[in-house]
């Protein structure tokens, strides 16, 4: 087999093979491949695209290319949940509790946040001692025991997609929708997960812009599961505006919190009863959502999922006293409030700008190395379709340096638009399964 025959045969529509498909990745994975040539199948890909059944054996090729986490040892369905990628988004610190409170295995490989998108890890730091560095056993025994553990990429997982993702990156050829569905699918599956609920975000703020499109990824990556035998359900969600109230991590967690004792904002509670719901389902705990929701929200009126948040801080080395007193939590020096000047109705608030600035605070990573700062970032006050008058408290932004936060002061109001009227865009969408 030759790459160029390979390239031609991609460039001229046609339809790779499994074993073609495993030759690329095995090859490339290993350098005998070089990085032109698959540049240049990439660009072929983008135009002639792959079909169902392609895109099924990319995925599973990038799996086989590294480490495949073994949770065997874990009883019961383990349900993974990811999302595509939001601006506040704090669903995992209120969904994970929230599910192996009913006794359903939690076991999580999670990220660090990059750029204005913010990492669960990040989050979860903000309790003083928590680690995420674990071995593989005592991830497995604090699953088993408590049913919820979040480690830590371990391991060598879907390393083709790490390379092919790098050479995407710098070739134009990351926005094509089966590139994009099998390498996160890859991922998923090489970290354990038996089901998978996909959070797929639309709009501004999202990497997918437009209902079309992603529909169109959530379908792809729910057939990918399909085809290989890992149950898929993908919630189409908005992120046309921040998810909840706060944007930054100690203040993400301290809404987490909130909402684990039942005060959370009103959006950020519906999604992670939609996503739970659906895991507990795939999980084979409840015959329908109906029934799973119901689980779910007496999870947090009897408080088993708030005390299961405790249990599972303390076992991974943080101070859990911090969830009774969350004044405990990291805080900013200063507090300054961002004031509407004009009478109006918020019509949009930009997610993605939002999110950079709560970035620019400290609250995220402009690159890899930066450091960030737990305490900073926004809370807003004013959400889409809120009506305000002059003078009114749209948002609040956590400083810790003076200049900044006068500067996010700015680029806050300069981020909300207030009109007369506004477009009422539903938080979900599509549920695809
Ligand atoms: N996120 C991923 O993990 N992969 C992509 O290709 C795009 C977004
Ligand atoms: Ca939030």
């Amino acid at each position: 087999m030759r790459m160029y025959d390979l390239i031609l045969k991609k460039r001229n529509g046609g339809e790779l093979s499994k074993n073609e498909i495993n030759f690329i990745v095995d090859n490339y994975t290993k350098g005998s491949i070089p990085d032109y040539q698959m540049a240049a199948l990439l660009m072929a890909i983008y135009f002639q695209k792959m079909n169902a059944r392609e895109t099924s054996d990319l995925t599973m090729a990038m799996v086989n290319s590294g480490d495949v986490l073994d949770l065997s040892k874990i009883e019961g369905v383990k349900v993974d949940k990811h999302s595509t990628g939001g601006v506040g988004d704090t669903t995992t610190l209120v969904l994970a509790p929230m599910v192996a409170s009913l006794g359903i295995p939690v076991a999580k490989m999670s990220g660090r946040g990059l750029g204005h998108t913010g990492g669960t890890i990040d989050k979860l730091e903000s309790f003083e001692g928590f680690s995420v560095e674990m071995s593989k056993e005592k991830f497995i025994d604090n699953v088993n025991k408590i049913k919820i553990a979040v480690a830590g990429q371990t391991g060598d997982l879907a390393p083709a997609d790490k390379k092919i993702y790098a050479l995407r990156d710098v070739t134009a050829t990351v926005d094509n929708i089966s590139l994009i569905a099998s390498s996160i699918m890859s991922k998923k599956i090489a970290a354990g997960a038996d089901a998978i609920v996909l959070d797929v975000k639309v709009g501004d703020g999202a990497f997918m812009k437009t209902p079309e499109m992603a529909k169109e990824l959530a379908e792809e990556m729910v057939s990918i599961g399909k085809n290989v035998g890992r149950k898929t359900v993908a919630v189409i969600s908005d992120m046309d505006q921040p998810l909840g109230f706060a944007i930054g991590n100690a203040l993400e967690v301290e809404e987490a919190i909130e909402t684990l004792r039942g005060n959370g904002p009103k959006d950020l509670l519906e999604l992670c009863l939609t996503l739970g719901s659906n895991m507990v389902v795939l999980s084979g705990h409840a015959k329908d959502e109906a029934e799973a929701r119901k689980m779910l929200e007496k999870s947090i009126a009897s408080g088993i999922a708030l005390k299961k948040l405790k249990e599972f801080v303390n076992a991974q080395g943080g101070d859990a006293s911090v969830i009774d007193d969350t004044s405990k939590l990291p805080k900013a020096k200063y507090i300054i409030p961002v004031k509407s000047e004009q009478d109006g109705i918020v019509s949009k608030i930009n997610a993605e700008n939002i999110g950079l600035v709560a970035m620019e605070l400290g609250a995220g990573r402009a690159t890899k190395d930066s450091i960030i700062d737990l305490a900073v970032g926004i809370v807003l006050n004013k959400k889409r379709g809120d009506k305000l008058k002059k003078g009114d408290i749209i948002a609040y932004v956590h400083a810790n340096d003076l200049n900044k936060g006068e500067k996010a002061v700015k680029d806050i109001l300069a981020n909300y638009s207030i009109g007369n009227s506004f477009k009422d865009i539903p938080l979900v969408y599509d549920i695809i399964k």
